[in-house]
């Protein structure tokens, strides 16, 4: 039996999983009488859309066939030209559309152009093409970056030795999907005792053609050193600092003169405010944030309920109630006081074991969205 073109297109759109930050991941197939005669995805930000690479290669025998869209077409003048242009001027009779954009402002502006063209338009609006774009989804819905924590852990729910030693807790599996969840999100954020201790650089090293992931640091005394691996390749990544207000007024200087950018940032309580500073990241276009710990970072992300995804990679290893513990203080006296959260799929990664869980008050991710064309 032939695929269904539109599980063929969201399969194509993966191919952007790794690089299209911070635009979305879209696939398009273009059909006739069953036969595929075009496939396109989205690449990376400022590159061709999905929907002009299909109807490229159907080679101008596009017209009268039907053109499946993971998401709504474009019809504004971006980086690149509208696409509800390409799909009108290419002759296409007809256009499935498997989620309306997100954006309010957009939502349903190409279905009506497309239909004033004489195109007929179907809109599945499933959640799987949400799903499947969720962290663009929810930063078009909040105005903030989906928040993904990531924290590679013992058995015990250690996340470093006593003195701080965390390399490596997981094997290289973890560490090359972990290395994938940057360049999926487009920001990594750790807390400030983790830049003092690990010194990362927090790349995506090497693996994929993605645009750049941006560094973030939470770093309220603003304590990042001008000669930390950070702030040396600042000019090749970008790098984000926020402190308090009241820490500024001195080191700052030295950190913008290696390109990191410092933002004062207020305080909730003892903490700075998490909210602040993903309105902020919003701002920027950040779609996705991954928050790889240390623990207290995670902690203050859990306890304000700002989780909006959990991956946990175990090693199958004890680090014993001296280690640096996964998650900081969470004030649940009680059981029922627990943050809960339901899982996604639990996967082995050589000798660790991955876990992704979603929090218990969004909805559970459904399998699966089956489409059969006519
Ligand atoms: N295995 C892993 O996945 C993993 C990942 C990351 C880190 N680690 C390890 O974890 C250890 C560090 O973890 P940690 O729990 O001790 O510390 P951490 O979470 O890295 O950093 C805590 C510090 O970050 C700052 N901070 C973070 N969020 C804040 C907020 N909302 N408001 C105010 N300040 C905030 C504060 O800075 P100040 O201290 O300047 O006040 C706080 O003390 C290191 O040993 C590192 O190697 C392991």
């Amino acid at each position: 039996m032939a695929r269904d073109p539109m599980d063929r297109a969201r399969e194509l759109a993966e191919r952007g999983r790794y690089t299209t930050a911070p635009n979305p991941l879209v696939g398009v197939v273009v059909a006739r009488d069953g036969k595929v005669i075009g496939e396109g995805w989205h690449a990376r930000a400022g590159g061709r859309h999905a929907e002009v690479m299909a109807l490229e290669a159907c080679g101008g025998a596009a017209r009268g066939a039907t053109l499946y869209a993971t998401l709504e077409p474009c019809n504004h003048h971006g980086r690149t030209p509208p696409c509800t242009d390409a799909i009108v001027s290419s002759g296409v009779s007809s256009v499935v559309i498997g989620h309306l954009d997100p954006d309010p402002r957009m939502r349903g502006r190409s279905v009506e152009i497309l239909r004033d063209a004489g195109v007929e338009v179907t809109v599945v609006e499933d959640a799987v093409f949400a799903r499947q774009n969720e962290q663009f989804f929810h930063l078009m819905s909040t105005g903030r970056p989906f928040v993904h924590l990531k924290l590679a852990m013992t058995l015990d729910g250690r996340i470093a030795a006593s003195g701080g030693d965390s390399k490596w807790v997981t094997g290289e599996a973890a560490r090359t999907r972990a290395h994938e969840l940057r360049a999926e999100a487009g920001a990594v954020l750790i807390g400030a005792r983790t830049a003092r201790t690990d010194d990362p650089l927090l790349t995506a090293r090497g693996l994929y053609e993605a645009s750049a992931v941006t560094r973030v640091v939470l770093d309220p005394r603003l304590t990042l050193s001008a000669g930390s691996r950070l702030a040396l390749s600042a000019r090749e990544a970008p790098v984000a600092v926020f402190a308090r207000e009241e820490a500024l007024g001195g080191r700052e200087g030295e950190l913008r003169e290696r390109g990191v950018e410092v933002f004062p940032a207020p305080r909730d309580g003892e903490g700075l405010d998490l909210g602040f500073v993903l309105d902020e990241l919003g701002r920027r276009g950040l779609r996705g944030v991954l928050v790889e710990g240390g623990g207290e970072t995670a902690g203050r992300f859990v306890a304000g309920g700002l989780v909006d995804k959990l991956t946990l990679f175990y090693a199958p290893k004890m680090l014993g109630s001296e280690g640096v513990p996964a998650v900081g203080a969470l004030k649940a006296a009680h059981v029922s006081d627990a943050s809960g959260f339901c899982v996604e799929s639990v996967e082995r990664l050589e000798e660790d074991v991955s876990l992704t869980l979603y929090p218990r008050e969004a909805p559970c991710p459904e399998e699966e969205y089956v489409h059969r064309s006519g």
